[in-house]
């Protein structure tokens, strides 16, 4: 969700005001995402490299953290959502930490999409964690070893990622589960990435071949006519 600075400065607000309407963009594609069968969407909020922001703005956006789940949770929670916070908790105050526990104890049986909030998250972290669980466990690091260990053990790889804010690059964002992700990148700013944006996204994935290694008409054989022509 990158963009949320840059659309404060535009308007000559506070960087936080900006960081305040991505709350109000998440929760409108949260909706649209319901709307068009979308079954998990993970959130990049906070990352762990985040800290070493201005202190104000940190703060900032742990009290935005705590105000927004006070103030949507149990609409959320109506609507079905199932909410989860990826990340390494230790750091987080006390306040924050019952916050999002109690969001996740509330939601933990909805079942109409899964919302993954990465707070306190790196994707590197993530791998050295599921390593760590396991050589504490002793047992033997494999793919599939890892893959119940990390973070998002509990859904499917993403499909589609998408990055808004006009940046090309992943900046520590889910390194696993990434390998076969369609990457999107959008020149919108978090706080402009509406339901249009999603829908041009969600166009252009539909028009992605995904092959996982295979070739082309090992994954699609009608495209090919008798002639061997590609159409
Ligand atoms: C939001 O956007 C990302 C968060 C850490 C919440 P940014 O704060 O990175 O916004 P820009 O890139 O400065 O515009
Ligand atoms: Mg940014």
């Amino acid at each position: 969700m990158d963009g949320n600075g840059r659309w404060a400065t535009k308007r000559h607000l506070p960087r936080i005001a900006g960081h305040k309407q991505g709350v109000e963009s998440l929760k409108r594609l949260v909706r649209a995402s319901v709307q068009r069968g979308v079954s998990v969407v993970t959130v990049f909020a906070f990352s762990s490299e985040n800290w070493s922001r201005p202190a104000d703005e940190v703060s900032g956006l742990m009290d935005i953290l705590v105000f927004a789940l006070g103030r949507e949770v149990s609409q959320l929670h109506q609507e079905g959502v199932q909410l989860r916070f990826i990340g390494s908790r230790e750091a987080l105050s006390e306040k924050v930490r019952s916050g999002l526990h109690g969001a996740e104890v509330l939601t933990a049986t909805n079942t109409r999409i899964v919302l993954n909030v990465c707070f306190n998250y790196g994707g590197r972290w993530d791998v050295a964690q599921a390593a760590a669980r396991l050589a504490a466990l002793q047992e033997p690091i494999t793919e599939a070893s890892l893959t119940r260990v990390l973070s998002l053990a509990h859904c499917p790889d993403p499909d589609l990622i998408i990055r808004t804010g006009g940046e090309k690059r992943l900046s520590n964002f889910l390194l696993w589960q990434a390998a076969y992700a369609e990457l999107y990148f959008s020149e919108a700013l978090w706080p402009d990435f509406d339901e249009v944006a999603l829908d041009e996204a969600l166009q252009e994935y539909a028009h992605r071949q995904r092959r996982f290694g295979k070739t082309p008409d090992q994954v699609s054989p009608s495209h090919q006519s008798a002639d061997g022509a590609d159409h």
